[in-house]
């Protein structure tokens, strides 16, 4: 018999085509998310499911699960699932790395040149009927070329953002848990700082970490006060990793030049503070959405999941103790 599961939100034709061949699927194309009661009434007798960062998979939905074996997410990160509670229970989890790590780099970059040189509020500008043309001193922005960007977290997509700066000129520096190899260091020209010296050096600061509680807030108040005023600071990591408050309030008085976002605090609830600012360039967090990527990851985490329930090991599991567990 096949083993039953859930995918909790629309993917692709050829996704459901794959895990129709190795399972009885029970599909949401509808696309909105479940609320936590409904989730839990669909999934109460599935093996499997493949879900997104929109659902939030706790001890409270895995106890009211028994069969649940396999939960594969359709993402790298994985701040919705509570890992420990699913290997307390023996339910493997799975993520995506890889597959969006170059796609997620650039939108880090195109935040960086469109804050840099201010591409939204000119777009806004001239779409507005506006431009009387051409002037020396209108829309100064500021260059990226041979300046210094500074990376915290410098994991897989942090090296990729890091690679790219070598096209721009700019000097690389990071501050990460652990130093990365030498060798690393020598291939992307990078130089290992402490955070305190990254942010109080970068013109560009650009967040790679995972969300957790220790990185929560990471940047509030304090390190924003510690950047150069000219300083602009990327974030396509996770929401929270910022205090977005703290970042209105910086941006409004001046204590950094800019920001650029492709997560938030409460998403899609963004903070209003920052509609207001000309400052910013917002995203709806998009960090990996190109076709090819999105395809990428779908398959990634259908193939995870269909490895879980047939008995092997998924090449992205998380918590490899689970299966000691069963
Ligand atoms: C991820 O993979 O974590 C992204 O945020 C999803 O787009």
């Amino acid at each position: 018999m096949k083993p039953k599961i859930l995918v909790t939100r629309e993917v692709f034709d050829e996704t459901l085509d794959y895990l129709a061949q190795h399972c009885e699927v029970e599909a949401n194309q509808q696309d909105a998310a479940y609320g936590p009661d409904v989730l839990a009434q669909r999934l109460g007798d599935k093996d499997g499911m493949m879900c997104c960062l929109t659902d939030r998979v706790d001890a409270a939905l895995l106890a009211a699960c028994p069969r649940l074996k396999a939960v594969a997410n359709i993402a790298v990160g994985y701040n919705n699932i509570d890992i420990a509670a699913c290997t307390a229970r023996g339910v493997m989890a799975t993520n995506t790395p890889g597959v969006l790590d170059d796609s997620t780099a650039d939108l880090a970059w195109a935040l960086m040149l469109a804050t840099a040189r201010r591409i939204t509020e000119v777009e806004s500008h001239i779409r507005a009927g506006q431009w009387t043309g051409w002037r020396l001193k209108q829309w100064l922005g500021v260059d990226v070329h041979h300046a210094t960007l500074g990376i915290i977290g410098m994991g897989r997509i942090g090296q990729v953002i890091a690679r790219r700066a070598a096209g721009f000129d700019m000097k690389v520096i990071y501050s990460n848990r652990n130093r990365v190899a030498p060798e690393i260091e020598r291939r992307l020209n990078a130089e290992y700082a402490s955070r305190e010296d990254l942010l109080a050096r970068a013109d560009f600061v650009v967040l790679q970490v995972p969300y957790s509680a220790e990185t929560h807030h990471l940047i509030g108040a304090a390190e924003l006060k510690t950047m150069k005023p000219t300083a602009i600071l990327i974030n396509s990591t996770r929401g929270g990793v910022v205090d977005d408050a703290a970042l209105v309030e910086a941006l409004k008085d001046g204590t950094i030049r800019g920001a650029g976002l492709d997560v938030f605090e409460n998403e899609p609830r963004l903070n209003p503070g920052f509609l207001a600012l000309k400052s910013v360039v917002l995203a709806p967090h998009i960090g990996s959405s190109t076709e090819a990527t999105r395809r990428a990851m779908a398959m990634t985490a259908a193939q995870n999941l269909v490895t879980a329930l047939s008995g092997g090991t998924p090449p992205n599991l998380l918590n490899a103790e689970a299966n000691q567990k069963r």
